[in-house]
């Protein structure tokens, strides 16, 4: 090369490395700048916008724009607002209908481990991350509005949306929750918490109504909404079903006096799509904002000149809207360049959410990790050569999809041989079966807790003729695992890896990642065990596909939550079902040693905390992580409670030989009940014992205090 060729290449090098870092600057600079206006500041700008309305601007101001957007007013400068979904990384809409969507249409989004994983992990700061590298995505895309995260609980396996949520535990999701919140928000993108209220079925989901008693609403379902609203969430989405009789989109009770009075919500509402009926109910019930569009508020004009809405209730929504859009700045967000270096960023988050989110659940003999001695392992399953992940309005297809194949190819090389239906020779003459089964669950219908028949059978065929079976099953929920179980070797629990994590789970196998997940779910022997058994109509079963025109035809049915407060492991404990899996369970490649549990006393004065500590020391011989669990049981009260209730834990990271000491602080909330006469929370004087432990069955340390 010439000495001009090479001064002109060194400088185009320069040149685009100086590009880069720029760029990267200002989108570092745009991030960290993002502070939200306070609600008294945006109330006072959405105010002076509001006073320059015409009515026709209002009433159109309060349905939404061809189907995901806020409307614009280009007279007013409002500028258009466009949503996607969801929490598991950003949907990426083709055309929709005949509206063109390519000015926010991303060229790709990462596609991370479902939530339910993510929940596994029980690591706050890794869902601060997720959240984040969400939230850029969004912001790459110009999206303003994030439609996630999505919360509401898992009562029963066969829920289609579980794997969009956070589990069973009340506490659990809440502290998950809000850093979810926080992560989203702190790149300028709205947060969407989703679908108040009690929206725990996707069996024909408009027509079902949750019947649930105040005191069960606060315990259980309440506390994740609530940590998110103070987390500073600036939307909620209300639900497609019926609470106590009423839609809960158009219902006064569930936004009016919980949402709103009740938790503190002062931002924007949005109904979920279709799902609100009547257009007076809706004005009155604090609800702000009718998606796709206007269909209850179509006749907007005519209720207000009967007198059936005010102008007040129109002012009401159409400032919250405003409100919420001038403090997340949506009027002035710009659309972030594209940026290879924030992907491979999130590249590695989605693959440390897997690393950590994978459950082992069964180990026997220690035969993971696999010893080099183990030649010839066979794969086979539905998803080996292709990446499951969840459907519907949270599906993200992701990018450079790491096939489970693939990744155990790079792992294992050549010991590693694949056959989609194995013979009876090949399965027999392995020396190990790695053996993946699963289900493909979707937002719209609800799935059978059992396997579908054929990877039933596949894996009763691989446990029945090689002892060395190792089950990976790949689900978005609980599946039924009692008729193989026994005989399965090992079992590891992957849910949806996204598209990243089936190197972690390679990397389980192999030994270099030691698992740490735990469930954040109970997995049920049977599905008669369940609390959720039992809520299907008399007579129905399960069905597959959207079925809408079924749906709407079709009566409401009642969902009796029976159960009340004993929702997840509290049920099972209260009522002595041995789960086959119990909720906070996971195995490691290493022991951890528990000791000295230590109460600083057993007073509320001063501090209004009381300190518990404890010691976790790594007495095997591989590093590894932990998490422990603080349950808290109420013995004698004079109303029904738990048996224990979660209400702290810890993920701690130790090698070989190392201890640490671990503190948490509990407060008064921790001790309480909610008492619906006084609608508060309410601590009844006494004994309280105090449980740490590895899992909810797996009690390590104990220790009561009185509180007086
Ligand atoms: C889902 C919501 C989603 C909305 C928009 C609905 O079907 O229930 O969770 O945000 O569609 O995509």
């Amino acid at each position: 090369m010439n000495k001009e060729l090479i001064v002109l290449v060194s400088l185009l090098i320069v040149v685009f490395l100086l590009y880069n870092h720029t760029k990267a600057q200002s989108i570092k600079k745009e991030k960290e700048q993002f502070q939200p206006l306070s609600y008294e500041q945006a109330d006072e700008i959405a105010d002076s916008v509001l006073a320059l309305m015409t009515l026709d601007e209002k009433i159109a101001y309060i349905g939404g724009d061809r189907s995901f957007f806020l409307r614009p007013i280009p007279r007013l400068n409002l500028s258009e607002v466009y949503m996607t979904d969801a929490t598991q990384g950003v949907h990426i809409r083709g055309k929709f209908k005949d509206y063109d969507l390519t000015k926010y249409q991303l060229e790709k989004s990462t596609a991370f481990p479902c939530p339910l994983l993510l929940a596994a992990t029980w690591n706050p700061e890794l869902t601060y991350k997720y959240a984040e590298a969400v939230g850029e995505e969004c912001r790459q895309g110009g999206i303003g509005i994030l439609l996630g995260p999505g919360l509401n609980s898992y009562r029963h396996s066969q829920c289609g949306r579980n794997f969009e949520y956070f589990g069973e535990d009340p506490f659990l999701r809440a502290r998950l929750i809000e850093k979810y919140v926080q992560g989203v928000q702190s790149t300028g993108t709205v947060a969407t918490l989703k679908h108040f209220l009690a929206n725990n079925t996707e069996y024909f989901r408009r027509k079902s109504n949750s019947m649930i008693d105040e005191r069960t609403l606060h315990e259980i379902y309440l506390p994740p909404f609530k940590a998110g609203i103070h987390a500073g969430a600036r939307a909620v989405m209300t639900s497609y079903n019926l609470l106590n009789g009423e839609w809960c989109g158009q219902s006064e009770y569930v936004i009016d006096t919980v949402l709103r009075k009740q938790l503190g919500f002062k931002w924007l509402v949005m109904t979920d799509w279709w799902s609100v009926y009547d257009g007076e109910k809706l004005a009155k019930s604090g609800q702000d904002l009718e998606m796709p569009f206007a269909v209850a508020l179509k006749d907007a004009h005519q209720l207000l000149q009967d007198g059936k809405v005010k102008i007040e209730d129109i002012d009401r929504m159409v400032k919250s809207i405003l409100r919420t859009y001038f403090s997340m700045k949506l009027h002035d967000q710009k659309k972030l360049p594209p940026d290879d270096a924030m992907y491979e960023n999130h590249e590695l988050i989605a693959l440390q959410s897997a690393r950590e989110g994978i459950v082992l659940l069964k180990n026997e003999n220690a035969i993971l990790p696999l010893t080099d001695n183990l030649k010839n392992i066979l794969v086979t399953g539905d998803y080996v050569k292709k990446n499951a992940m969840g459907g519907g309005s949270a599906e993200v297809i992701g990018y450079h999809q790491r096939l489970m194949i693939d990744e155990l190819r790079k792992e294992f090389g050549d010991r590693i041989f694949s056959a989609d239906n194995p013979s009876l020779e090949q399965i027999k003459s392995a020396d190990v079966v790695l053996c993946n089964v699963g289900t493909l669950d979707s937002e719209g219908w609800d799935r059978p807790f059992e396997l579908p028949e054929d990877q039933e059978n596949k894996v009763r065929e691989c446990v029945n003729n090689n002892p060395n079976t190792i089950v990976v099953v790949t689900s978005g929920s609980g599946v039924k695992m009692t008729n193989w179980n026994d005989k399965a070797k090992a079992i590891i629990y992957a849910w949806y890896v996204g598209q990243n994590g089936n190197t972690a789970l390679a990397e389980i196998l192999s030994g270099k990642t030691n698992p740490s997940g735990k469930l954040p779910i109970t997995i049920e022997k049977d599905f008669k065990d369940s609390p959720g058994f039992g809520y299907l109509p008399e007579g129905e079963t399960l069905y597959k596909k959207w079925n809408d025109k079924v749906e709407k035809g079709r009566p409401v049915y009642d969902v009796r939550y029976t159960e009340g407060i004993f929702s997840g492991y509290r049920w099972y404990e209260k009522n002595n079902i041995e789960p086959l899996y119990p909720f906070g369970y996971g195995l490691s490649y290493t022991e951890f040693e528990y000791s000295d549990l230590r109460v600083s006393k057993d007073q509320f004065h001063e501090q209004d905390v009381i300190l518990v500590s404890f010691t976790i020391k790594n007495i095997g011989k591989k590093k590894g992580s932990e998490i422990a669990q603080l349950y808290i049981q109420d013995p004698e009260c004079t109303v029904p409670r738990p048996v224990k209730e979660l209400k702290g834990f810890r993920k701690v990271d130790l090698i070989p030989g190392e201890n640490t000491t671990v503190e948490m602080a509990l407060q008064k909330q921790d001790f309480s009940f909610w008492n619906p006469k006084t609608k508060d929370w309410f601590i009844e004087k006494g004994r309280f014992n105090i449980f740490v432990g590895s899992s909810s069955k797996d009690i390590k340390l104990k220790k009561s205090i009185e509180l007086q």
